[in-house]
């Protein structure tokens, strides 16, 4: 059993991994600036906010496992990448592991090809920016954490989100930077916490980027 803190515990990834983590047994922490209607019975629910420091070293160093499941939209669109390096700051000085949810669009169609990301035309121009944010961490911010920081980037199929979210399948496929399926798939968000809370349980990966397909 693991003390696992959740960072944007009640969002769409974030409750999804938060359910799974406590079915199992763990003790999980689930923070945000508001508190839910519907709460999951065990799990812990702290109202906070991420550019809080002193209260976010707080909740890392009462931690076994970091999740970070926030998203670079409203409010936080500016300091995203600012929150999640003070995070990386924060659990490595604890020495605890990190993993980030991530997007489908830093991921590669085929080894060695340029991701998704380079081009980006194809998708609505109001995501492009979301999409940057998000793949920055793994292009810039993550590989440039100290080696003692291990981290996880967990990136989901394409369709994967609230406006498309699937059923529970009890399954899922799991890749590395290529798509484990180039044209895109899709994975509910019970079948990617079902493949993220096995990820955190085994800790076999470190300081990489994977992702979850069905
Ligand atoms: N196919 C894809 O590649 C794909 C699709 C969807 C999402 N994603 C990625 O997955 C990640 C999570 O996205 P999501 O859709 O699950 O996000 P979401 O549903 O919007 O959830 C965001 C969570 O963060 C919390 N939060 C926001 N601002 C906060 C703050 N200042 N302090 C504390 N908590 C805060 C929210 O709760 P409060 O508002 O109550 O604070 C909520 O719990 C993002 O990186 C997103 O880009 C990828």
């Amino acid at each position: 059993m693991s003390r696992i803190l959740v960072l944007g515990g009640t969002g769409y990834a974030g409750s999804a991994i938060v359910a799974e983590a406590a079915a199992r047994g763990h003790q999980v922490t689930a923070l945000s600036r508001s508190l839910p209607e519907k709460r999951i019975s065990r799990v812990r629910y702290v109202e906070g906010d991420v550019t809080d420091e002193a209260m976010l070293s707080a909740s890392v160093r009462d931690s076994d496992v970091v999740v970070g499941a926030l998203a670079p939209r409203g409010q936080l669109a500016s300091v995203f990448r600012e929150v999640y390096r003070t995070v990386m700051r924060l659990a490595d000085a604890a020495g605890v592991p990190l993993f980030l949810v991530g997007g489908a669009s830093s991921l590669r169609p085929a080894p060695g090809a340029e991701r998704f990301v380079a081009d980006l035309s194809h998708l609505p121009a109001e995501l492009h920016d979301e999409i940057r944010a998000g793949a920055a961490l793994i292009l810039e911010d993550l590989p440039a954490a100290p080696a003692s920081l291990d981290w996880v980037f967990v990136s989901p199929a394409l369709r994967f989100g609230a406006r498309m979210p699937g059923e529970r399948l009890g399954r899922y496929r799991l890749g590395g930077d290529v798509a484990v399926d180039p044209e895109g798939g899709a994975i509910s968000a019970p079948d990617y916490a079902l493949g993220f809370v096995d990820l955190i349980e085994k800790g076999e990966r470190r300081r990489e980027q994977v992702n979850l397909g069905n």
